[in-house]
This record gives C-alpha cells, sequence and structure tokens, in this order.
C-alpha cells in the first residue's frame, strides 16, 4: 500500500504552496506522487467545485453543499486516490474529510455524526495516513483571503463560521494527535516547509 497525506486548514493558510512543495521533494527522492485537491481533483470534481464555489448560489442548502464535496471526494477516491495507493505511490491532497468536518459538521451544524456517515459512503474506509494541519488565527486567515481575488461563496461566509472552522480544527487535533500533525502556518514558508518535512520523511 502506498501512502495517504492530506493537508488541511483555514483559506489562507498556505497548505497549497506547501503541498507542492513536499510533492517536489518527494520526486525528487525518487517517489511517485500523485497529487489531488478538494473540491477539484478530477474534471467531475472540477465541475463540482464550480457549484459549490460560486458567489450566486445563494440558494445551496447545507445538505446539498455536503453531499457535493462528498460527490467530489467520492470521484477523487475511486479515479485518482484508491489506484494510486494501490500502484504503492504517494498521495498528496489539498484538503478531504476533515474538511467537512470543520465546515459543513461545525460551520454549517451538521454535525460530525452525519459527517461520518457519508465520509463511509463516499469513501468507503479510506482515511489519511497523515494529515498536515497548517494552522493560522482568524485574522491572519481574513487579511491573506481578502488580498486576492474577490471572495468565492465559501469565502463569503460571516466571521462566526470561520470561527468555528478553526475551533473544529483544533478540535479534531487534539482528539487524533497521531494522525493529525499541527504546524503554525504564521512562520515563514520555509520554515513550515521545513517543519512538514519533519513531520513526513519518517513515513518515507
Ligand atoms: P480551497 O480554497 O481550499 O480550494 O477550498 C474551497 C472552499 O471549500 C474552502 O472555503 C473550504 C471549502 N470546503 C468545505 O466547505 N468543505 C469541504 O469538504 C471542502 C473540501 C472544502
Amino acid at each position: 500500500m502506498g501512502l495517504f497525506i492530506t493537508f488541511e486548514g483555514m483559506d489562507g493558510c498556505g497548505k497549497s504552496t506547501q503541498m507542492r512543495l513536499l510533492g517536489t521533494r518527494l520526486r525528487k527522492a525518487g517517489r511517485n506522487v500523485v497529487e489531488s485537491s478538494e473540491p477539484g481533483g478530477t474534471a467531475i470534481g472540477r465541475q463540482i467545485r464550480r457549484i459549490l464555489l460560486d458567489a450566486a448560489n445563494h440558494a445551496l442548502s447545507p445538505t446539498a453543499e455536503m453531499l457535493l464535496y462528498f460527490a467530489c471526494r467520492a470521484q477523487n477516491v475511486d479515479e485518482l486516490i484508491r489506484p494510486a495507493l494501490d500502484r504503492n505511490e504517494i498521495v498528496l491532497s489539498d484538503r478531504f474529510t476533515d474538511s467537512t468536518l470543520a465546515y459543513q459538521g461545525s460551520g454549517r451544524g451538521l454535525g460530525a455524526g452525519t459527517v461520518s456517515a457519508m465520509h463511509q459512503v463516499a469513501c468507503r474506509g479510506l482515511d489519511p495516513d497523515l494529515t498536515i494541519l497548517i494552522d493560522i488565527d482568524l485574522e491572519t486567515s481574513l487579511a491573506r483571503t481578502r488580498g486576492r481575488k474577490q471572495a468565492d461563496r465559501m469565502e463569503q461566509q460571516r466571521v462566526e463560521f470561520h470561527a468555528r472552522v478553526r475551533g473544529a480544527y483544533l478540535e479534531l487535533a487534539a482528539r487524533e494527535p497521531a494522525r493529525i500533525r499541527t504546524i503554525d502556518g504564521r512562520a515563514s514558508i520555509e520554515e513550515v516547509a521545513r517543519r512538514v518535512w519533519e513531520v513526513v520523511s519518517p513515513h518515507v
């Protein structure tokens, strides 16, 4: 079996940059690496992503939103992740079910039980071997995302929503310290990359 590593954190935490850097480093070390992201990852996933992030979709209900994230994930698992792990490769994913636990379970208030039940349907027992949580505070997240393009549908949520998301991430990390490793995302890109490698290198 290969190795499945996910990256998690609030918008603007730097996880996409860190995932790319890790991918490059692992490839240089001679490993085959597949990179995925959610929502997205596959051609079908990218179509689902457009629905999820379109700021015009105010009417999308919390349950429909959760199911679309899981539809995207099920496609990633079947098309990309499982086959790569079966080929003994390393899979890196920018977000996975911990995002749904934080954003829909806690942010939307759907509850961890509902999200975990859907995870069983969509992922059929596939859990990450290792999760890197790049933690930044709410103010840093808001400042970094404000500086970007126009806010998407999720970024437009109220401050209280994002506060619940961060709280949920920290709780998840406290509950599963062996799998979820928290790194302070306010350090420089190089310093965060060094810490990511410290966590990952014993596994590869
Ligand atoms: P991204 O900016 O990391 O591509 O993620 C898009 C947005 O989707 C981000 O605001 C987090 C949100 N999201 C959820 O609400 N639930 C999920 O399950 C996932 C994967 C992302």
